[in-house]
């Protein structure tokens, strides 16, 4: 397994946000997280990166135990993550965005920035390659020098997953990153998230409507009220009658 959930459990006060949730991710998959509005879906991405500390459980990544390390820490460790609501550097260029992501990566950080040495400048040309080479994959060569602020908002989801891919992560844990775009821009969203896995890199995608995910991802898992429905295949998962239940008893999703 490239990464094992055990027993995660995140309380907020008196509400039990996840209860009790185990599943495990196999490298190379495009793995499925669904479920209704308050399922617990983010609040998973959050106690696997950092942003919160589960209540109990454990996440062991490539073998080693990660539960409640800082978020720069899982971000080193090949943990990267796009947000629900889009958080980019809005005053900065397209191209700098991309090439902040990479800089969790690079050695001589602070005291190169002070001193600009030679192997600082070599780092920063090698950052910048890297980054129009993302954009590139993206599909967004074009804006490099635009504000982040002022691109379209599908193009900006597409800029967060290309920051978040300069970390060189082996595990991309995508939240909702379909949402807002029209059936066009959210096909050829999921074309690139199986060009994202054919790199190399294992997917776990957040995703509201059911039927988006059911097309690209090998298995899926399904919250609803903080607990695992069930995970499995595609397939048996869509014909499950906990499943249907879930959505049913919800404003609907699919
Ligand atoms: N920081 C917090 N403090 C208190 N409650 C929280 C916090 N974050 C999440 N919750 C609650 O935890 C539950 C799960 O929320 P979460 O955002 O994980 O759901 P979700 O499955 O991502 O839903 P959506 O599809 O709407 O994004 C909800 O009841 C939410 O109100
Ligand atoms: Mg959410």
């Amino acid at each position: 397994m490239l990464l094992t959930i055990e027993r995660i459990a995140k309380n907020f006060g008196g509400l039990a946000a996840l209860s009790d949730i185990s599943f495990g991710i196999e490298p190379g998959q495009i793995f499925g997280l669904i479920g209704p509005n308050g399922a617990g879906k983010t609040t998973l991405f959050n106690c696997l990166t950092g942003v919160y500390k589960p209540s109990a459980g454990r996440f062991t990544f490539e073998d080693a135990d990660i539960t409640g390390i800082s978020e720069p820490k899982v971000a080193q460790r090949g943990i990267a993550r796009t947000f629900q609501n889009i958080r980019l550097f809005k005053e900065m260029t397209v191209l700098e965005n991309v090439m902040v992501g990479r800089h969790c990566r690079t050695a001589s950080r602070l005291w190169g920035a002070i001193t600009r040495n030679r192997k600082t400048r070599d780092e920063e040309r090698e950052i910048r390659t890297k980054a129009a080479e993302l954009l590139a994959f993206v599909e967004l060569s074009g804006p490099e020098d635009h504000l982040a602020k002022n691109l379209p908002y599908g193009h900006q989801r597409r800029l967060e997953i290309a920051r978040a891919l300069a970390t060189e992560p082996s595990l991309l844990c995508l939240d909702e990153p379909a949402a807002g775009m029209n059936p066009q821009e959210a096909g050829e969203l999921m074309a690139m998230i199986r060009r994202i896995r054919d790199r190399g890199v294992t997917v776990l995608l957040i995703e509201h409507h059911m039927r988006v995910v059911m097309g690209i991802c090998d298995r899926v898992a399904v919250l609803d009220g903080g607990r695992l429905v069930t995970a499995g295949p595609p397939d048996d998962v869509r014909g499950d009658p906990r499943v249907i239940e879930a959505y049913l008893g919800k404003a609907p999703a699919c």
